[in-house]
């Protein structure tokens, strides 16, 4: 078997339902969150450690994300019917939503290996040529961070994805020879959180690009409960929908939340989590009741006090929060979009009246920022 550079561990092991697994192995060490940790949805090793052992395993066991379920469902039923490998897949959507969780489940339900790499893990012709040479019939292939893929590796790709075929180059000059080789059938699971830094040439080679939507609060409540059960953590109802109502509608961070309030209850010496303790612990990490923490608020704040509401660039705020912008873009930025806190404008972020009531400025000091705004130079910088 080919040795691949991007998996440094090299080691295989049996997954639930009987896909072998071939991961990347983490570089960090496992240990407690920092508090700007705490709610990121980028995965720590500590996660990976536990979020293994709480991924569901089956379609069935899947909580939320019910239309794109739908669509597996009957893809992956009529492809098995068929006997054929499932048509590739491109997920893409905020981070901690459940992107690998999803492809480990389609391996699974088609009874098949899955082979797990990273864009940027394929730099060189000989990593990707490495890893399709292990492919066999109804592998899944699953390339996370897909939009770092370098150019090379992509149009390497290409036909790989497409008629199922490798094109090998040996030789330099004059004695270059190209060589055509076969390959199995398989399926390319990408998953991206910036759907739009992909190709339209690789977008269009995905059967199915689905688009991976946060999670309501009932549907977080559900992941919180199966989660504390699989763990073995006491928690009642109410504290149930309080670790829900932070869980910024991402598994990640719910489950994550689950653990800190685990440890604080172990820490207070309580044998379980009622509503209170689950506030205080998370109020401990400045996590507020709509899942915000410090930097969220700060971010909020910069718009508000700083910029009189906006239009601000991305790259003024991330200038000005000490945080790089792809954070912010990929991290901060989509929920407090979806919890309707800032607006995005062909001229830069905006901060909407829910945002000056969520840090308890007044909405009439808004108007009047927008009425300066309309007269003066706005903000240059619209990233
Ligand atoms: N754990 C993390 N994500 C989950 C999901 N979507 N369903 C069930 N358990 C989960």
């Amino acid at each position: 078997m080919t040795i691949i550079p991007s998996f440094p561990g090299n080691s295989n092991q049996r997954a639930e339902g009987g896909g072998r697994v071939r991961e990347p192995s983490a570089s960090q060490p496992a240990g407690r969150p920092r508090r700007s940790e705490v709610i990121s949805a980028r995965e720590s090793a500590a996660d990976q450690k536990v979020e293994n052992s709480l991924r569901p395993q089956r379609l069935d066991q899947y909580i939320g994300q019910s239309r794109l379920k739908t669509i597996l469902e009957m893809s992956i039923s009529a492809a098995k019917k068929r006997g054929e490998a499932l048509d590739h897949v491109l997920f893409y959507g905020p981070p901690g939503l459940g992107k690998t969780t999803l492809a480990h489940v389609i391996a699974n339900e088609m009874g098949s290996q899955i082979h797990m790499t990273t864009g940027p893990s394929l730099e060189r012709p000989r990593d990707i040529i490495g890893l399709v040479h292990q492919l066999e019939a109804g592998d899944v292939l699953f390339i996370d961070e897909i939009h770092r893929l370098s150019r090379i590796a992509e149009e390497l790709l290409y036909p790989a994805i497409e008629d199922f075929v490798i094109d090998l180059t040996t030789g330099k000059g004059h004695a270059t020879r190209t060589m055509r080789l076969s390959l199995p059938r398989f399926t390319l699971i990408g998953a991206t959180t910036k759907a739009g830094m992909i190709s339209n040439a690789l977008r269009d080679r995905f059967g199915f690009p689905l688009r991976l939507e946060f999670y309501t609060c009932e549907e977080l409540a559900l992941i919180v409960n199966r989660t504390a059960s699989i763990l073995g953590v006491a928690i009642e109802p109410q504290a149930v929908q309080v670790v829900a109502a932070r869980g910024r509608g991402t598994p990640r961070i719910a489950n994550r939340l689950v653990r800190l309030v685990r440890d604080f209850a172990q820490y207070k010496g309580r044998a379980s989590v009622d509503a209170a303790l689950a506030a205080e612990a998370l109020a401990t990490y400045q996590i507020d009741s709509s899942g915000l923490d410090s930097t969220d608020r700060r971010l909020l704040e910069i718009l508000i006090d700083s910029y009189g509401g906006g239009p601000v660039g991305i790259e003024t705020i991330a200038a000005t929060l000490g945080e790089d912008s792809d954070t912010l873009e990929d991290v901060y930025e989509p929920f407090l979009i979806q919890q309707g806190l800032v607006q995005r404008t062909p001229r830069g972020r905006m901060a909407t009246p829910k945002a000056y009531l969520h840090l308890g400025r007044s909405v009439s000091s808004m108007q009047l920022s927008l009425d300066l705004n309309d007269t003066s130079a706005s903000e240059p910088d619209a990233g």
